[in-house]
């Protein structure tokens, strides 16, 4: 499959995230009133874009640190499609998180010292794979073809941000996890991201997970989940005004 179609066909097909039982203790449970994530259970299908909405320190970064295999919960199961993520050893995590996961961030953590085509190749390197004419496609997709040779510092936020995209996609991973990914931007930028994101997703169709503080930025996903204090308190499908 060489992926020229878009949406008709997609080139992966995204994992399920499912969680039974999770908590995470920072300070254990000795210090701490109650756990920073605390999630009897949750289902995100498979290529679905499920939005996480909560206020600063409800424990969004938190949970998809567990997802993303990046911390370890205190109990429970995190499986992505069959695996379960916190119970493979170190080793196996990093390995799978490098194949099947790409990740965006608030403030796109680029390599500096790098130049935007390095930094999008980064995740094939360390698969060591190569794919030259994966680069090209990408930056042409979001926009930044006749930049590859360019630094981050001679980027605008927007355009960080759109080789953070092309960086967490260029290895077609199962599963996309973005931290608050518009964040750091203004309000038009933020739209044009999350517009690159919604095209890549149906391209290529990952999984998503997104964190937001954003309503109109929750409205690129298909299910939005509140968290507060750590819990899951309502699970709302998107509607769209103009649907
Ligand atoms: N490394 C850490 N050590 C101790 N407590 C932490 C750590 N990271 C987050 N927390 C606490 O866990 C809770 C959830 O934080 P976080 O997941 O960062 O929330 P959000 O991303 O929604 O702002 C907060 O009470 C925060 O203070
Ligand atoms: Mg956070």
């Amino acid at each position: 499959m060489t992926g020229e179609k878009l949406s008709a066909c997609p080139e992966v097909s995204g994992f399920s995230i499912r969680l039974e039982d999770v908590e995470k203790w920072y300070g254990g449970k000795v210090r701490e009133e109650r756990p920073a994530v605390h999630i009897p259970s949750l289902s995100i299908r498979g290529g679905e874009w499920a939005v996480l909405m909560g206020d600063s320190g409800s424990g969004k970064s938190t949970l998809l640190n567990l997802v993303g295999g990046v911390d370890l919960p205190d109990s429970g199961k995190i499986l992505l499609g069959d695996n379960t993520i916190n119970l493979i050893d170190e080793r196996e995590r990093t390995l799978f998180r490098r194949k099947h996961m790409g990740f965006v961030f608030q403030f796109f953590n680029l390599f500096p010292t790098l130049s935007v085509r390095e930094n999008v190749l980064l995740p094939l390197g360390l698969l060591g794979r190569r794919d030259p004419d994966a680069i090209g496609r990408l930056l042409e997709e979001v926009g930044l073809s006749g930049m590859g040779n360019r630094y981050p510092s001679e980027l605008s936020g927007g355009e960080q941000q759109r080789v953070a995209l092309a960086r967490a996609l260029v290895h077609r991973p199962q599963i996309i996890l973005a931290d608050e990914p518009t964040g750091s931007l203004d309000h038009r930028t933020g739209m044009v991201v999350l517009g690159l994101l919604q095209r890549l997703h149906r391209e290529y169709g990952p999984t998503i997970l997104m964190s937001t503080h954003s309503e109109e930025a929750a409205r690129f996903g298909e299910r939005v989940l509140h968290i507060r204090d750590g819990e899951i308190m309502k699970v709302a499908p998107v509607t769209t005004p103009d649907a």
